[in-house]
Order: structure tokens, then C-alpha cells, then sequence
């Protein structure tokens, strides 16, 4: 469910027409409804209501000041990826002791940060990452709170791009190597054995894989919990969100529909993985970031050209995949609706972006009703991974980003000036 819904033709985020907010922002403009993003936070938090838990934001889907900010006033904790994103969630007021940190090739210098900062969790990646903790905390004169990562081996069945849990991945620990690294890191003396962590994948739209992974991992779990005395197994993220449908699913009514009774839901993934989770007597730790953030947001985005090819229509626009690369990245399907309803005969259309690649698309062959220069177009479900993804690539600014609460609205990032993207580059000095 989110609040991106049509008043008569014109498209509204909750109370604020998204007209508007293109005429005093300009585009291309990504906007967030922070209704949207509570109601998600506070659907999840209640959904796992039956077994002591801590939602953990997964700053990489969305890291904006103003969402962190809000996450942290609703109470969440956060993941986090690197030193970056853990001084983003400080400098946006959120708790050290609430961050996890995540991530294969945390630096010296990384680690040095967190555990200055006292965060609550390393989630460690390999037995070198585990020494250099050790060594790190112990010149630091402190205990570094660790979790290891588990890698279960189990196929998520989602994109081969966001799968994370197989062994053909990067990621954790090999399963079956997990109980012999928790001996070795208990041996050591500045290491502090608090949690086990796992994550499968990214975009998950079926309960079954996150069933599977948990039964497996939860035996070994139990023995490391009663041997080391942990505190907490924290089973990631990868709640999927719709895309395909994603304007209708903003109506509870779209979710009895069949398509939307076989959605996932938070309330489905509670409702499966914690009779198999409460009897570990665990505190269990979540990291969701798309489920948050993911229809929270929409990309706006003004039409420029519209070229015909004999072949193609293509619908140029002023964004492209420099503030949203999912569909050249992933393939990924996002919809895309008219800011302002019109008769307009539908017409198969490419809508493309400015930079100078073929993969620049958001869409191809997609039946639309056919703009006019100068006509705004939304790009739904763009709130997680859409921003936080964007690049200065062809000296394009990063785009601006709207938060509407109500009848309100700020701007939560103001479009990058376009020198400020050479800000750190000059010539060499002979070149003088
Ligand atoms: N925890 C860990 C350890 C992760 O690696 C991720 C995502 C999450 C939590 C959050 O997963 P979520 O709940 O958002 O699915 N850029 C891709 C997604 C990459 C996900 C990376 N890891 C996309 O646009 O689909």
C-alpha cells in the first residue's frame, strides 16, 4: 500500500499534486511520501509483534538524511554497508548502538569508526575479517561485538544480480564451516560473540526460500547460542515489493485480488518464520530496506523529445539511468504513468533517457498513452535502490528529492550544482 494516487487526472503524493512539485523543484525529481514509508516500518515492526525483534533499516536502499532521520525517530536501527553509511545514520541522529555492520571488504579505517562509534554489531564475512577485528579492537583497548555471517547455500529464485546465499556468492561464511570459526573467534580475546547473521537475497516474492534458509541455519543457531551465549540471529532483508502493478497496489483493494493475494507480505513472513524463530529464545534482527522505502518513492521526470523511428517510438526524457539505472542494470520492470491523465491513443513506446549508452531505457515496447514534449511522467517504485544508485556519469547532477508529509512538502536534497561534480578534480601542475 502507498499514497501515490490520482485527484481526478493529476497525480498526488498524499496531499501534494506532483505538478507542483516538478514546477518548484524542477526535474528530474525523485518524491517520497512519508506516510508510505511509516505505514511500511510500522506494518513490518507489528507483523513480527510476536517474537522480540529489531527492525534494522538497510541504509543502502534509500540513504537520505530525512528517511534515516525518520527511521530513527520510528524506532529502527539500521544496516550498514561501510564507514559512509554509518556516519550518514549519525549525522542523521540515529543510535551507533542500533548499527549492523555489513559488508566483505570492511577497511582498517572502517573498522576503527565503529568501533569508536560503539555500534552495535559486526557482521562478519570472513575468518581475516574476524582477525582484523581482534586486532583492531585490541589496540583500540576494546571488545568488538561480532556476528558471523552464514552463508545456508540456499537458492533465493530471485535475480542472479541480488542473490546472495549460494556459495556461487561473495558473501558469509560457508555454512558448514560456521561452528568451526565461532570456536576459533571465541579463542580470541577482543572479540565479543553477540549474534549469527544471514541474507539471502534481495527482492524475494515467495516465503519458501527464507523458510528454507531459516530451518537450516536455526539447529546450528541453537548450538552456537548455548555454547557462546548469543543474543540475537538477524535474518537480513529481501522482502519483495510489487512492481508490475505497483499504481493499484496502492489500493487495499488490489490486495484480494489474485494477484495480490500471492504477494508476499510481511504478515505471511512472520507468520512462517516465527514459530520456527520464538522457540530459540533469540532476539531476532531484520534488515529490510526495499520493503521500507521501495513504493515510498517515485521518479518525476519531463518529457524533451518524441522521436519516431519507422520502427520505434521513443519518448526522450529528462531522466535517465544516471538517477535510476534498475532497468539497464537488472532488466527491472518499473511502471510508468503520466503525472496528468489524457485521452491519448496508447502507443508502444520506448521511454529513454539523455546519456549516451543503448542500455539508458526505462522501458521498451511498453504501450503508453503516447506525451507531448514538455509533459511529466512518473517512474513508480523507485523509492529503494533508485537515488541511492545514481551516478554522475556523462557530468549529469545528482537529482533533487521531495519528502511530502501531508499537505507538505520539502525538499530533502537539492539538485546537485552541476561544478560541484569536478568540486575535487584539477589539472596536474605542469599542466599549468
Ligand atoms: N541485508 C543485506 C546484508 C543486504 O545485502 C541487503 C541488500 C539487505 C539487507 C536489504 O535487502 P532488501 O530488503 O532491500 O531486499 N540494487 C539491487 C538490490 C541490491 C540488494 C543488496 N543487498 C536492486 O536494485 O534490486
Amino acid at each position: 500500500m502507498h499514497h501515490f494516487r490520482y485527484h481526478g487526472d493529476e497525480l498526488f503524493c498524499e496531499g501534494v499534486s506532483i505538478e507542483t512539485l516538478a514546477r518548484r523543484h524542477g526535474t528530474p525529481l525523485y518524491v517520497y511520501s512519508q506516510q508510505t514509508l511509516t505505514d511500511n516500518f510500522r506494518r513490518l515492526d507489528e507483523a513480527w509483534a510476536g517474537v522480540r525483534h529489531l527492525p534494522c533499516y538497510a541504509v543502502k536502499a534509500n540513504s537520505n538524511l530525512a528517511i534515516l532521520r525518520l527511521m530513527a525517530d520510528l524506532g529502527s536501527g539500521f544496516d550498514v554497508v561501510s564507514g559512509g553509511e554509518l556516519l550518514r545514520v549519525l549525522a542523521a541522529g540515529g543510535p551507533a548502538d542500533r548499527c549492523v555492520f555489513a559488508g566483505v571488504a570492511k577497511t582498517e579505517e572502517e573498522i576503527v569508526t565503529a568501533l569508536r562509534a560503539g555500534i552495535h554489531c559486526f557482521n562478519v564475512e570472513s575468518e581475516q575479517e574476524l582477525e582484523r577485528i581482534d586486532r583492531l579492537a585490541g589496540d583500540l583497548g576494546c571488545v568488538a561485538p561480532v556476528a558471523i555471517r552464514v552463508n545456508p547455500d540456499v537458492e533465493a529464485h530471485t535475480h542472479a544480480k541480488i542473490t546472495t546465499g549460494t556459495y556461487e556468492n561473495k558473501f558469509g561464511i560457508p555454512f558448514d564451516q560456521v561452528e568451526e570459526l565461532y570456536a576459533r573467534a571465541a579463542r580470541r580475546r577482543n572479540l565479543w560473540l553477540r549474534g549469527v547473521q544471514m541474507h539471502i537475497g534481495s527482492q524475494l516474492t515467495r516465503v519458501q526460500p527464507f523458510e528454507d534458509a531459516v530451518r537450516k541455519v536455526a539447529p546450528l543457531v541453537q548450538r552456537l547460542k548455548d555454547r557462546y551465549g548469543l543474543e540475537f540471529f538477524d535474518i537480513g532483508g529481501g522482502l519483495g515489493i510489487v512492481y508490475e502493478e505497483a499504481l493499484a497496489s496502492g489500493d487495499p483493494a488490489w490486495w484480494q485480488t489474485p494477484r495480490g493475494r500471492r504477494m508476499l507480505t510481511p504478515e505471511l513472513h512472520a507468520a512462517r518464520l516465527v514459530p520456527i524463530l520464538k522457540p530459540l529464545g533469540l532476539r531476532v534482527l531484520l534488515e529490510p530496506g526495499r520493503f521500507i522505502t521501495g513504493n515510498a518513492g517515485i521518479l518525476v521526470t519531463r518529457v524533451e523529445y518524441i522521436k519516431k523511428t519507422g520502427r520505434k517510438t521513443f519518448v526522450i526524457v529528462d531522466a535517465a539511468m544516471t538517477e535510476l539505472i534498475r532497468p539497464a542494470f537488472y532488466d527491472a520492470h518499473h511502471e510508468i504513468v503520466p503525472v496528468r491523465r489524457s485521452k491519448a491513443a496508447m502507443v508502444e513506446c520506448d521511454v529513454v533517457g539523455g546519456v549516451c549508452e543503448s542500455g539508458d531505457y526505462f522501458c521498451k515496447d511498453r504501450p503508453l498513452p503516447l506525451p507531448r514534449p514538455g509533459d511529466l511522467l512518473a517512474i513508480l517504485s523507485a523509492g529503494a535502490y533508485g537515488s541511492a544508485m545514481g551516478s554522475n556519469y556523462n557530468t549529469r547532477p545528482l537529482a533533487a528529492e521531495a519528502l511530502v508529509h501531508k499537505n507538505r512538502s520539502a525538499l530533502i536534497r537539492q539538485r546537485q550544482p552541476v561544478e560541484a561534480i569536478w568540486q575535487w578534480e584539477r589539472p596536474a601542475p605542469w599542466q599549468r
